[in-house]
């Protein structure tokens, strides 16, 4: 089928990407140039296992082209919408000028029975309206098919998706919309994916209750750790222990520094702000709390450093394992450990950070941090470490090695990711979140 994609951020280049793999012929538009040059030569512009092998193959293939003219739109059959949804500044909403800006220029290059398909977080009730502008405008109708991947595990999550929503419009159209997606959809469901058929609505809310409900987990099981952090109770033992439980699971329990990234925390802000529009505030204002215990885990992180350094920060030297949301990601977009890094900077300390993939998006938002490709230089004469996001060469740090490099053996475990009990063993002063 020939499919346009409409976006080529994170979501959109993936999306191309593993469209063209799965035999669709698609083209990615975005209006930055840069960015279109970079994938039209099989380099995405950002960091994701996988992407560049699938992107590659798929330009090299012919299947993928990539364009700034949404005149090219033309001539697909189907219309992926995958542009970003930000926090708007100053409030919590959702900034939808990108999603309308692009069904505004596509409408003209639709012809009758192209099928347009939201997969961008929006508000509920943003699919209805859409819908509307674009039965006036064209002879395309509209459905919403959230996407659920993470970072990290993107290319695989869009080939293999754990589930399919559907939100399409009543009756006929509806019917069209759920073959051509069918077909789109054909490898993944012929693996026996789950699909769920639903409207507008549901579509869209399944997709902002998914992200809400993981960021409420994660909030649980931190207020745990700051029950456990006046108790003495080690908040790790008690995720294992809840999450035998089927019903409960241990998967999103990992106490820590707490979640960032592009789209947990704007996601349950724009969801609070959607239900206050919508009169029903109180039902989600439990989110509110989930924000709140969120970023007093990242002060937490703070505190436990100052602490360490016997009250002060001023003037020591900080070694901040970490600036990515999380691993396997160069993406810095409301980052806790780039938060961190920024709050003992601000304190006085001599911060000096690394991270395999996130320096450059780093030193782009924060020049005043020092920044080391090198692990090694980053902890020589360290005063204290913080660990703010566990890569697989943190959580594996020897710290015996490292204990030859650093001033003094303090360590802040802000993910709960190193053995306590074997760095303790090679005389450091170990301290984690919500375990002692
Ligand atoms: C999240 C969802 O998991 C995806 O299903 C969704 O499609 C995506 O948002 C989106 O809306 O586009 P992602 O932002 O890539 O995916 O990251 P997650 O893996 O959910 O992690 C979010 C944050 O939670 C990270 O900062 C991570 O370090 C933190 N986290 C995760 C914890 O602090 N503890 C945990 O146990 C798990």
């Amino acid at each position: 089928m020939r499919i346009s994609v409409i976006g080529c951020g994170y979501l959109g280049a993936v999306h191309a990407s593993a469209m063209a793999e799965l035999g669709h012929d698609v083209v990615g538009i975005d209006v930055d140039a840069a960015k279109i040059a970079q994938l039209a030569i099989g380099k995405p512009p950002f960091f994701e296992p996988g992407l560049p092998e699938v992107l590659r193959k798929a330009v090299n293939s012919g299947r993928l082209h990539f364009s700034t003219d949404i005149a090219d739109a033309a001539g697909s059959q189907v219309h992926f919408i995958a542009v970003g949804t930000p926090q708007k500044p100053g409030s919590y909403s959702a900034d939808l000028r990108y999603v309308d800006a692009s069904i505004e220029s596509l409408i003209p290059h639709l012809a009758d029975g192209d099928l347009v398909v939201g997969k961008s977080t929006v508000p509920v009730g943003t699919a209805a309206r859409l819908a509307e502008l674009i039965a006036a405008g064209s002879g395309a109708s509209l459905a919403w098919n959230p996407e659920f991947l993470r970072e990290g595990f993107a290319v695989q999550d869009t080939i293999s998706p754990d589930r399919l929503v559907y939100g399409v419009a009543p009756g006929a159209p509806g019917e069209h919309a759920v073959k051509l997606l069918n077909e789109i959809y054909a490898t993944a469901l012929a693996a026996d994916t789950p699909l769920v058929i639903t409207d507008y609505a549901t579509a869209e809310l399944v997709k902002v209750a998914a992200n809400a409900f993981l960021a409420t987990k994660i909030s649980f099981i931190n207020a745990m750790a700051e029950i456990a952090e006046v108790t003495g109770a080690d908040v790790t033992q008690l995720a294992d222990a809840i999450g035998y439980d089927g019903r409960i699971g241990r998967r999103f329990l990992g106490a820590g520094v707490g979640f960032g990234g592009g789209c947990l925390p704007k996601d349950i802000r724009a969801f609070t702000a959607r239900a206050e529009e919508l009169g029903r505030g109180e039902s989600v204002a439990f989110l509110k709390e989930i924000d709140k215990i969120n970023l007093r885990r990242r002060q937490r992180v703070v505190d436990l450093t100052t602490k360490a350094l016997g009250n002060t920060v001023y003037n020591a030297k900080v070694a901040v394992l970490g600036l990515s949301f999380k691993p396997h990601s160069d993406d810095v977009r409301d980052s806790p450990a780039l938060d961190v890094a920024v709050q003992l900077r601000g304190l006085g300390a001599e911060v000096v950070a690394t991270d395999p993939e996130a320096i450059a998006n780093s030193r782009a938002r924060h020049p005043q941090l020092q920044y080391e490709e090198s692990l090694e230089n980053t902890l020589r004469g360290a005063d204290a470490v913080v660990l703010v996001t566990e890569w697989p060469e943190f959580r594996h740090l020897d710290p015996v090695w490292a204990g030859s490099l650093v001033k003094t053996k303090t360590v802040i475990d802000g993910r709960n990711a190193l053995d306590a009990a074997v760095w303790r063993a090679a005389g450091w002063t170990y301290h984690g979140l919500g375990r002692p």
